[in-house]
């Protein structure tokens, strides 16, 4: 039962199919969701702002492993402790994607 809930819950909350759950993209759910701005910002407003920028992921995997502050608001993100560097690799070039 409990695994039923959680791939439904999955299905719903992860679109793209290429962002593997994982516990520490359930952290980043905490705080982002696709279109809006939650706690931080949307993960499509990441992606658009960012557009054309060469150094985009860079700048965002430093942001997720260090924290990241001013950018967009007054709330600040704290380093994401349990992210390793290849999970931010992917979940930065998974934001970039999503510019179609
Ligand atoms: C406690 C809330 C919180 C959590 C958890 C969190 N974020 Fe954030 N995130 C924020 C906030 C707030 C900002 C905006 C920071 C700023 O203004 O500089 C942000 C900004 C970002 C940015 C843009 C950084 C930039 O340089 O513009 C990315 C990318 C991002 N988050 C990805 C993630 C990912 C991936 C995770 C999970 C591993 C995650 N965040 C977890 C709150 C959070």
């Amino acid at each position: 039962m409990k695994r039923i809930f959680l791939g439904l819950t999955i299905a719903l909350l992860a679109p793209a199919s290429s962002m593997a759950a994982s516990a520490s993209e359930q952290s980043c759910r905490a705080c982002h969701v696709m279109d809006t701005t939650l706690v931080g910002p949307g993960f499509n407003q990441i992606a658009a702002r960012y557009k054309g920028d060469a150094e985009a992921i860079q700048k965002l995997k430093t942001s997720m492993l260090e924290g990241s502050a001013g950018k967009w608001g007054t709330i600040a993100m704290p380093a994401n402790k349990e992210l390793t560097a290849a999970e931010a690799d992917r979940f930065a070039h998974w934001i970039m994607s999503l510019n179609k």
